[in-house]
């Protein structure tokens, strides 16, 4: 079944968990997407998992047009969630309906998510006017890394939980369809989770959350250094990516691979009458 925005609000009314992860490729994507999973963020991480950046910050708009393109391609019923890069939106309400309009245009997105609250209601309210769904995203919003002074849970003090509770209202008024909640205490999300209409989908904020999402590098054992406490490793590819690669290598120098089984034969006449230079 097609995944849409409608499906994921019946879920939160329905009580039904929505399942969300991130990809940025083909494979990954209808990988995930064979599995059942509800949405495919095309997330801004791609510019640390993909690209070797330090933070989203240096992501384009060409990058995330790339990469939603080819999840797009692989995702034939998850709902297609992709990142506003960092200023493609920040700068004007204009800026975000064009560029929101590139994701689903030559992206092939079904909605778009960017962070903040308040400060970009205008953007959510023209982007949803344009009939393209939004999921915003709170809590600890890593295009702010700079102005937060690094990747810390957000809403711990009652100024900061107010805020990202008012925050959280006023998107839903503005017309988001969801809203991501990122790095907030548990209870902080729940009582979020009960107050809106619209579906909160959790990434550190706890089980009270109406869905959740994670990169998928860090739930499958991918990522190398630090990898956050909410990050549940529920396999250990990257184990069996380095078993794979280093038994390639080794049979390769050691000349056991290829096999005969892995090669393609030839009539004898053929390679005799080659041999003689006919
Ligand atoms: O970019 C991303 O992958 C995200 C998730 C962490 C929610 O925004």
């Amino acid at each position: 079944m097609k995944n849409t925005a409608a499906t994921l609000l019946a879920q939160k009314q329905a009580g039904d968990r929505i399942t969300m992860l991130t990809a940025y490729d083909y494979t990954t994507a209808r990988i995930e997407d064979e599995c059942g999973v509800n949405s495919i963020l095309v997330g801004d991480s791609l510019g640390m998992v993909m690209l070797g950046y330090e933070n989203t910050l240096p992501v384009t708009m060409e990058d995330m047009i790339h990469h939603t393109a080819a999840v797009s391609r692989g995702a034939k019923n998850a709902f297609v969630v992709a990142d506003m890069p960092f200023m493609s939106y920040q700068t004007s309400v204009y800026d975000a309906v064009v560029n929101a309009g590139r994701l689903v245009k030559e992206g092939g997105a079904h909605a778009v998510k960017l962070e903040g609250g308040a400060e970009v209601c205008a953007q959510i309210k023209a982007i949803v006017d344009s009939s393209i769904p939004v999921v915003a995203h709170l809590g600890l919003t890593p295009q702010s890394v700079n102005a937060f002074g690094g990747f810390k849970v957000q809403g711990k003090t009652f100024e900061r939980a107010k805020q990202i509770v008012d925050d959280a209202m006023k998107i839903q008024e503005a017309g988001a369809c969801a809203v991501v909640l990122e790095c907030v205490p548990a209870k902080l999300a729940e009582i979020i989770t009960a107050r809106l209409t619209i579906p909160t989908i959790g990434i550190g904020a706890g089980a009270g959350c109406d869905g959740q999402v994670l990169v998928y590098q860090d739930m499958l054992g991918l990522t190398t250094g630090h990898t956050p406490k909410f990050a549940k490793k529920f396999a250990e590819v990257g184990m069996l990516m380095r078993q794979g690669f280093t038994e390639y290598i080794k049979e390769t120098k050691a000349g056991n691979f290829p096999a005969e089984e892995h090669t393609f034969a030839i009539d004898s006449d053929i390679i005799e009458r080659i041999k003689a230079g006919e």
